[in-house]
């Protein structure tokens, strides 16, 4: 199934290149930057975690897995327009129960422009309404998501949280933010996104996971540094997509992605 959620950095369009990539038979999957989660949701595995350190989003799957009908109660409530996206952008989620804070997620998810996620230096979210917006999930949709969604735990925080529950023949799909040296500072997932300082960290946590024999995935985008940091070790293949670079469709172009394993398939 699609994922629920618009997500800037989306796999989507590198879906089949990633899922040829998995190993043939593995034990729990695990997607520590997981976003809109589109290879969870097409693969459906029977076992897994998804984390993210986006504490909304991953809120709005547990509240959707869990309670799916009150957070439909809460989202048709809403209707779609425009004074009413800013009402509802402007609502504080301390005064809101977590069913209504999940439907105003993804509501906010449906309207803003690209489904970026972005929050001002106070963490509250700041995307202006978008003019090409998805439409509401129905009741049933969202039932849907909830049962797809029961075979996985649902966490929240850095992926380095993973690691203790990493065992022997499990699967780890990794898609951290890609960062520049000379990029901005961790703006586009929130203030304590991934940055490129936290490379040498992701490499540790590949090396454990090498290390428990279990399997990885990586994806990032071809660059210098990650290449050579990378390719002693593991298998470090590059493939073609064809990207909307800073979410804007006039600066499509071709980019070169990195698709890294620690196995042959
Ligand atoms: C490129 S997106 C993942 C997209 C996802 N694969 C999809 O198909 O939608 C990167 C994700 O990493 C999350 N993230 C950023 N820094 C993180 C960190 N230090 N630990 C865990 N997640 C992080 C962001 O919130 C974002 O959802």
């Amino acid at each position: 199934m699609d994922p629920l959620f618009r997500w800037a950095g989306s796999k989507k369009k590198l879906l089949s290149s990633i899922k040829d990539r998995f190993p043939k038979e593995f034990n729990r999957y695990h997607e520590p930057f997981c976003g809109s989660a589109c290879l969870f949701f097409d693969v459906l595995p029977k076992n897994a975690v998804l984390s993210d350190m986006n504490e909304e989003l991953m809120l709005a799957y547990r509240q959707i897995k869990e309670v799916p009908g009150l957070v439909y109660d809460h989202l048709e409530a809403f209707e779609v327009n425009k004074e009413r996206y800013y009402e509802v952008r402007s609502l504080r989620i301390d005064n809101l129960s977590l069913e209504a804070r999940a439907a105003r997620f993804i509501y906010l998810n449906r309207l803003c422009f690209n489904g970026v996620y972005r929050t001002n230096k106070a963490g509250l979210f700041n995307v202006p309404m978008g003019t090409k917006t998805g439409k509401m999930p129905t009741r049933d949709v969202i039932e849907k998501y909830s049962l797809a969604l029961k075979n996985a735990v649902l966490l929240n925080g850095d992926f380095g949280g993973i690691l203790p529950g990493v065992n022997r023949g499990d699967l780890v799909y990794l898609d951290p933010p890609y960062s520049k040296p000379e990029g901005r500072m961790r703006g586009e997932y929130g203030p304590n996104s991934f940055h490129f300082d936290d490379i040498d960290r992701l490499i540790t946590t590949l090396e454990e996971i090498d290390r428990k024999k279990a399997y990885f995935i990586l994806s990032y985008s071809d660059c210098e540094i990650i290449r050579s940091a990378l390719k002693q070790k593991w298998n470090v293949e590059n493939i073609s997509v064809k990207r909307h670079v800073a979410g804007f469709s006039a600066h499509r172009r071709i980019v070169e992605e990195l698709i890294v394993s620690n196995f042959s398939h």
